[in-house]
């Protein structure tokens, strides 16, 4: 209680002096964030706090946070600020003022990320990034490529090209959706590998149902083959916490806008120090052989406002904590699946353990068609998620976010309870 009234005083000290919420700070900049301890996950008057750190609508409650992520209003406020400023004049604003930001966001990222710096590309999105490498490394007619049919469509696309291509061999590690046996996840692609193997490409959480795969135990047993190891951290980065090192990959490649709330259209992509010479950049730097991590940021005009509001989506981030952060999303996907995981006909298409699961998942109702349960839940309870019908998958894919209330996930359960009860 003491505590408690120490904050408030706190709080209303700083509302009153005006910086809790000045121009371009994040609310969680100021002390009162920061104190609050890491262990309790359903602290509702810390979350609350969250809450009101977004602008997202009160009339819908947005559950498809997998697909993009609403930014908060320090990081909207960061955009508008720096575009307003390029516009007063963009050569000398973007290119001599905001793009000496650059190099300390790289420090910021690399470091979230648990790399050095050198070995960090800032860019668009985990499509720029993961495209990039597939069609940056040097591979022969016939080299071997694991990938699975769960992996990204984009990706699958890319490789598929290449095997058009360049005639290299497309060859599937065969996965269970709902597995939650290490050793046999691992053995999927393990099993794969030849002579031949040149690249396996494993995605790190499975976007159709939130599957986490044993990144480090298949990176493990390739490395020791020889064979580069090249992840898909988009669902993953700002999610789950790890770092690039822990998971044992030579190429890694992310979206910001999904589990790091920075603005739409940013990314990054990670290359072991030591492998970045042999990686082709899509966009031809002066030296492309060099192993210099910025010959892959040659990528013409953009934008830098978007770039540099990145720097305060990592600030809302690391002030919540990568762990306070993970326990918060699995309480909210474990809040609702607890509600309605013996209502009938219901089927879960994601693995729900701690281990093999965060904030996704992916349900359905044996013999309905998942769109019809979508329409539903917007039609009736103003509740947004996204069909998912993909090789056996026939569901719905939940995904909240840091700003996510209990109360949304109540209108959802009381939306599938209803659907359940009444087959609508
Ligand atoms: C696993 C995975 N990889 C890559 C991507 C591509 O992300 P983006 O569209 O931001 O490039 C997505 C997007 O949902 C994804 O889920």
């Amino acid at each position: 209680m003491t505590q408690r009234r120490t904050f408030l005083r706190k709080s209303a000290a700083a509302l009153a002096g005006g910086v809790l919420f000045p121009a371009l700070r994040l609310p969680g900049e100021s002390a009162w964030l920061q104190t609050r301890p890491a262990d309790h996950a359903p602290e509702e008057d810390f979350w609350n706090w969250i809450h009101q750190a977004f602008t997202v609508s009160p009339n819908i409650i947005n559950l498809n946070n997998g697909g993009v992520s609403p930014q908060p209003k320090v990081v909207q406020e960061a955009l508008e600020a720096y575009n307003r400023l390029s516009n007063e004049g963009p050569t000398y604003y973007m290119w001599r003022i905001l793009d000496k930001g650059r190099e300390p966001l790289r420090e910021k990222l690399a470091e979230q990320a648990g790399v050095s710096p050198e070995e960090i590309a800032i860019n668009r999105n985990a499509s720029e990034s993961l495209e990039t490498l597939i069609f940056g490394l040097d591979l022969a007619p016939g080299d071997e490529v694991v990938v699975n049919r769960y992996d990204y469509p984009n990706m699958l696309n890319a490789w598929k090209q290449r095997a058009l291509r360049d005639k290299i061999q497309l060859v599937y590690a065969e996965t269970d959706l709902l597995d939650t046996d290490d050793a046999r996840l691992a053995e999927a692609y393990i099993s794969k590998f030849t002579r031949r193997t040149r690249v396996v490409h494993i995605t790190h959480v499975i976007n159709w149902n939130g599957q986490v795969l044993p990144v480090r135990r298949i990176a493990d047993a390739a490395r020791a083959r020889g064979i580069r190891v090249l992840v898909d951290g988009a669902h993953a980065f700002a999610h789950l916490r790890h770092s690039l090192r822990e998971l044992g990959c030579d190429y890694w490649g992310t979206s910001l806008h999904k589990w790091l709330c920075a603005p739409i259209g940013s990314g990054m992509m990670y290359i072991q120090k030591d492998r970045i010479p042999e990686v082709w950049p899509l966009l031809a730097p002066p030296e492309p052989r060099s192993g210099d991590i910025r010959k892959f940021e040659a990528l013409g005009t953009r934008s830098f406002p978007i770039e540099q509001a990145i720097g305060h989506a990592l600030n809302f981030h690391q002030i919540i904590g990568d762990e306070r952060k993970e326990r918060r999303l699995r309480f909210l996907k474990n809040y609702w699946v607890e509600k309605v995981k013996d209502l009938p006909g219901i089927r879960f298409y994601s693995p729900l353990d701690e281990k093999h699961s965060g904030a996704i998942a992916t349900v359905g109702f044996e013999g309905v068609d998942a769109e019809k349960l979508d329409a539903f839940l917007m039609e009736k309870y103003k509740v947004h998620v996204v069909t998912i019908k993909y090789e056996a998958i026939n569901g719905i894919r939940v995904t909240p976010h840091v700003y996510t209330r209990p109360a949304d996930l109540d209108r959802l359960v009381t939306g599938l309870r209803d659907f359940a009860a009444n087959r609508h």
